[in-house]
């Protein structure tokens, strides 16, 4: 089995920087995150290898983790974030992104997020000219600029899960281009709006650079009749989306032939950004879940665990197949069987038809590749606590989000005096 390379099979015991995964999940308990500064770094060093001698600007996607751990160490590395809502940008701020580091991006924002943006001198990427109209206004009752940026929705479709391309025709995401004309020309007449920037997302988990091709020979049109009109863009950005194998076949994104794509023509004085959440995050993180049953239903093996789709979504939600490794290995045939957990729902499937060594009850399983969108689409249904999450440096185990308790689940809860 491939691994990522913070992982080691030593001894017959599957180790994370020196540190067996059983001796993780007996300090934490199950079920429970654990990412790798090491790996995270080391992603961060490809991408920015890949862009040496560009000038590019890095604002981390805070929505595909955002573990306050994982933010202060982004933001140190100097990264800027991307946000796309006020507990987001809150939680980016608290982490220690300085706000002129951030963009705000989102179709919805409330005029509170909005307001708050403003007061802080952050970037806001408008996605509709109604937006455009309610940061125009709040600008010009405070009397100060406001720094605006408009995402754009050209209808371009890459290769991925529908629930993922998002500047494709049929999504609520951006101006298209009659709304990106109507905007522009609203932000050269207006006193109050400053136009920073042009944006543009294309999807997530995208593995072809093609389409980002189009998406800059758009950004540069676009770019060219903003200037025409009179107003100067400083960054253009092509948003994130860069995809990571998820199986031994698939190829990383190749952001080097990117690179080669935008290198030579990058306007004067123009700054390239891009918001990579999952390419940075998701190989750096895995999912320790305990085996509890093994059961047969009608013929079909079941390998019942303690993380369900309320742990981690993504197999639910997108069909997304992760791979699952033993931590210990028991020697005999491998079998096949679906990995589920606990949640009242047939959707509940961490791994469908999985190819696994035998395995007991009580044994420890790994989900890999979970270091984005696992944690941060977590929630508590069926009333299940979150899990613990764990940061590993430099051989160290750091515990970085406690395990919620029964307590956090009736939180905020009160029984009317009438009930009582
Ligand atoms: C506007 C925007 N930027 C960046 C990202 C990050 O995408 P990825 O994690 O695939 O890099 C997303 C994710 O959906 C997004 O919506």
């Amino acid at each position: 089995m491939f691994l990522p390379n913070w992982l080691t099979a030593y001894d017959g015991i599957l180790h994370a920087e020196g540190i067996p995964l059983t001796q993780i999940a007996g300090d934490f308990g199950t079920p429970c995150y654990l990412y790798s500064t090491a790996r995270i770094r080391e992603n961060l060093k490809h991408f920015r290898e890949a862009f040496a001698g560009i000038p590019v600007e890095l604002h981390y996607a805070v929505k595909a983790n955002p573990l306050g751990a994982i933010l202060r160490l982004l933001a140190r590395e100097g990264l800027g974030a991307e946000v796309v809502s006020g507990g987001e940008l809150l939680r980016a701020m608290w982490a220690g992104f300085p706000p002129e580091k951030i963009v705000f991006t989102g179709v919805g924002k409330a005029v509170w997020e909005l307001e708050l943006a403003l007061e802080k001198g952050i970037r806001v990427v408008v996605e509709s000219l109604e937006e455009l109209r309610t940061v125009e206004g709040m600008a010009r009752e405070r009397g100060r600029y406001a720094p605006v940026a408009l995402r754009l929705n050209p209808g371009l479709s890459p290769e991925t899960h529908p629930h993922l391309a998002t500047a494709r025709e049929g999504t609520k995401f951006g101006l298209d281009p009659p709304g990106a004309e109507r905007a522009l020309e609203s932000i050269r007449r207006s006193e109050t709006l400053r136009l920073v920037g042009l944006h543009l997302h294309l999807g997530s988990q995208i593995l072809d650079p093609e389409p980002y091709a189009a998406a800059w020979e758009y950004l540069l049109g676009m770019y060219r009749g903003a200037r025409e009109a009179g107003l100067s863009p400083e960054f253009l950005d092509l948003g994130g989306g860069f995809g990571i194998p998820y199986a031994p076949e698939e190829r990383r994104f190749p952001l080097g032939e990117l690179a080669e794509v935008i290198r030579e023509r990058i306007p004067e004085g123009v700054t390239v950004m891009f918001e990579p959440g999952r390419s940075l995050v998701g190989d750096a993180g895995i999912l320790l879940t305990r085996v509890l049953y093994i059961k047969e239903v009608h013929g079909k093996r079941y390998v019942v665990v303690d993380a369900g789709m309320n742990d981690l979504l993504r197999p639910a939600l997108y069909g997304a197949r992760h791979r699952i490794v033993p931590v210990v290995k028991r020697p005999g045939p491998e079998r096949e069987a679906d990995i589920v957990g606990p949640i009242c729902e047939n959707a509940d499937v961490l791994v469908r038809e999985a190819v696994v060594p035998p395995l007991e009850p009580g044994d420890i399983l790994a989900v890999l590749d979970v270091g984005a969108y696992g944690s941060s689409m977590s929630s508590q249904y069926n009333s299940r606590p979150r899990p613990a999450e764990v940061l590993l440096h430099w051989g160290k185990a750091y515990l970085v989000r406690e395990r919620e308790t029964i307590k956090d689940l009736i939180r905020g809860e009160i029984i009317p005096e009438f009930l009582r």
